[in-house]
Order: structure tokens, then C-alpha cells, then sequence
């Protein structure tokens, strides 16, 4: 455990564009009794972070300045709380962070002992913080609301982003055939994950394409609209359309005899304990393109900004890049 009473910490004082985050000294923050506190060992860049830091979420999620940044972590635990069994120091844990309080984008963090899993055992602990949010958003669709089955057909839409990538992946574990749109770039990579079939959505409507209908659709993409309803209408009857995005019209599914739902990821720690054996099992892993320090995170959500940022950018918190 730090005897100094600061860390480092990439924070922003006020909302704005990527240049509001500052590389500063900030204070290790202190645990309460059901809290531990980690030193952290990498974070993950993840597009929340920076709609957060751009102020769009203030009216409906506050937060307090400065803030720290970034919802998902890996790292050790240095300090527990008077009532925390569940963990000790030493332990490696990972975590999808509540994302109203401060983040990872530092040396130390602090998360309720409920929300956190213990890491991997022999998957890498850094690139363990590539995982979280990610991997329990594509769970918490495609298993809680949808109910995927093996054997059932399901459509991901940007299937080669952080979400669709590790959703892809859960899908065929579960046994199910899997057909994903994405550009031609990903195709190597989306094959290479086993997906069954991909549509180029820069070339073709996945209304044209699809052969048949499918059971589950899980929708990442910036579809608008009239998009999102010609989706609705290529699912079997008594399937479940899933958005993590923008909303379906949820009359036009209860007419076609669908139920449309719109996601709200959240931290579970029990379904992470179950991704940490398929990520130890080689059964997933998260596609990094990037690896940066915590110092950079500024030229990260820039380069986000700026629609530059493809698959995961990991940044390594304790030194070792
Ligand atoms: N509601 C929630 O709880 C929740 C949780 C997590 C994420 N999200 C949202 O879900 C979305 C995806 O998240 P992410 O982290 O996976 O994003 P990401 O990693 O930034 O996704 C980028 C991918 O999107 C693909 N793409 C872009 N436009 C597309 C289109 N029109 N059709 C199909 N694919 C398209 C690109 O594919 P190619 O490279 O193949 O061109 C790119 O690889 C974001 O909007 C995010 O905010 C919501």
C-alpha cells in the first residue's frame, strides 16, 4: 500500500472536448467498509468515457468534478474494507466500474467490493482490463434479455467493435450461428473469431442480404429509424430485438410480434467470474489494437473524437507498456 497520500490521475475539471483532461496529481482515494481499494495495472478505453467527459450525459447522470475517467479496470488489491470477505490484499482482481464515480484513468481506484471479480488466472492481468464492460454488455444482451440458445440464429450489427467482438464470441460459445455486419477491413478478424456469415454494411442492406430471419438481433450500430424498424421486421415471431444504441419502436414490435428492448449495461461481478474462466479457458479474448500509457489518455479521447479510435485502446497504468 502507498504511503503517499497522492497519485497520478488523467482527470478532467470541467466538461469539453478531449483537451479538458489533465495528467495531475490527485488523492488515493479512501475506502469505506464495503469498498476496496486497487492499484491499478491497466484500464480500456471505452467510448462511454468519453460521451461522459463531453458533458452529453450531465443532465441524466451527475457526476462530480474533477473526475476521473474510465469504467473498466485491472489491477491488485492494497486495501479492503471492515466488512470485505470477499477479497484480500494481494488479490488480482478485474472490474466494470459504476460509472458515476471516479475511474481507473489513475494509480489507485476504489469500487464497491460487490461489483468487482477476482482476474483471471492465467490470462493476462493487463490486458484483463480490455474486458469487462465490454464483454458483460454482449452477456447481459444476448444472454439476460435475449436468451440465446444454441442452435438459435442471431444478428449482430458492428459486430467488429469492442461490444460485437467479444459478443460474437459468446454467441458461438453458446452454440449459436452467428451472422454479423461490419466492413471489409474486419472481415479476417471476424473469421478468425468463428463468425458464421457477414454482411458488408457499406455495400448491402442486411434486409438484402439476410437469407433467413434470425431469433436475436443485437444492434451496435448507429442505425437510424427507418433502419432499426426494417430490423424489427426480420426476426422470427416471438424473437427479441436488443439495442445498445438507439431505441426500436416498440408498437412495431409488439405488432410483428417481437419484444424490443434497449440496453443499460451494468457491473456483475458473478457473470465476470464466469467470463474470467472463458477468458483463462482460451474460449475468449479481447481484440486490442492499441496500446498506450495513462499519461496519453488526453490524445486517446481525441483521436476517438475525431472517429480515429478502432477496436480497444488498453493503457497500461503501472508502467509496464
Ligand atoms: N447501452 C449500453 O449499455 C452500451 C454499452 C456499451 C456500448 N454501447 C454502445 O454500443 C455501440 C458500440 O460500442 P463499441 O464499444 O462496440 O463501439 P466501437 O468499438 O467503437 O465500434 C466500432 C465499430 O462499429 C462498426 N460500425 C460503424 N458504423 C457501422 C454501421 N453503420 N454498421 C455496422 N457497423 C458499424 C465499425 O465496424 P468496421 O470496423 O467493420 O467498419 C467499428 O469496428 C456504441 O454506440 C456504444 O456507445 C452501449
Amino acid at each position: 500500500m502507498t504511503t503517499n497520500p497522492f497519485m497520478k490521475a488523467a482527470r478532467f475539471h470541467q466538461y469539453g472536448g478531449a483537451d479538458v483532461i489533465r495528467y495531475e496529481d490527485a488523492p488515493v482515494p479512501e475506502v469505506t467498509e464495503d469498498e476496496v481499494l486497487i492499484k491499478v495495472a491497466a484500464t480500456s478505453f471505452n467510448p462511454f468515457d468519453a460521451k461522459l467527459r463531453s458533458g452529453a450525459f450531465q443532465a441524466f447522470l451527475p457526476i462530480e468534478l474533477p473526475f476521473t475517467p474510465s469504467v473498466n479496470v485491472s489491477g491488485t488489491v492494497v486495501k479492503v474494507g471492515d466488512s470485505v470477505t470477499t477479497f484480500r490484499e494481494g488479490d488480482n482482481v478485474f472490474a466494470y466500474l459504476d460509472v458515476t464515480r471516479n475511474g481507473a484513468a489513475a494509480e489507485y481506484v476504489v469500487s464497491k467490493a460487490v461489483h468487482i471479480a477476482h482476474a483471471p488466472k492465467t490470462f493476462d492481468l493487463h490486458e484483463s482490463a480490455a474486458v469487462p464492460s465490454v464483454a458483460l454488455t454482449a452477456w447481459q444482451a444476448l444472454f439476460d434479455y435475449g436468451n440465446l440458445q444454441s442452435g438459435q440464429r442471431v444478428l449482430i450489427t458492428a459486430a467488429a467493435g469492442g461490444v460485437g467482438t467479444l459478443a460474437v464470441q459468446l454467441a458461438k460459445w453458446k452454440g449459436a450461428y452467428v451472422i454479423g455486419t461490419a466492413s471489409g477491413k474486419s472481415f479476417s478478424m471476424l473469421e478468425q473469431l468463428g463468425i458464421d456469415e457477414i454482411i458488408d454494411y457499406k455495400k448491402q442492406s442486411v434486409a438484402e442480404a439476410l437469407k433467413s430471419k434470425v431469433d436475436v438481433i443485437f444492434n451496435l450500430s448507429p442505425a437510424g429509424k427507418e433502419e432499426l424498424n426494417s430490423l424489427l421486421q426480420l426476426l422470427n415471431e416471438g424473437g427479441t430485438f436488443i439495442s445498445a444504441v438507439s431505441p426500436a419502436d416498440e408498437n412495431m414490435a409488439k405488432e410483428l410480434g417481437v419484444k424490443a428492448v434497449r440496453l443499460n449495461s451494468h457491473p456483475d461481478a458473478e457473470k465476470l467470474t464466469q467470463i474470467a474462466e472463458l477468458l483463462d479457458a482460451g474460449l475468449l479474448k479481447p481484440i486490442i489494437t492499441e496500446r498506450t500509457g495513462l499519461s496519453e489518455l488526453a490524445e486517446v479521447h481525441q483521436k476517438f473524437d475525431d472517429g480515429k479510435v478502432s477496436g480497444r485502446v488498453l493503457i497500461i497504468v503501472d508502467g509496464v507498456k
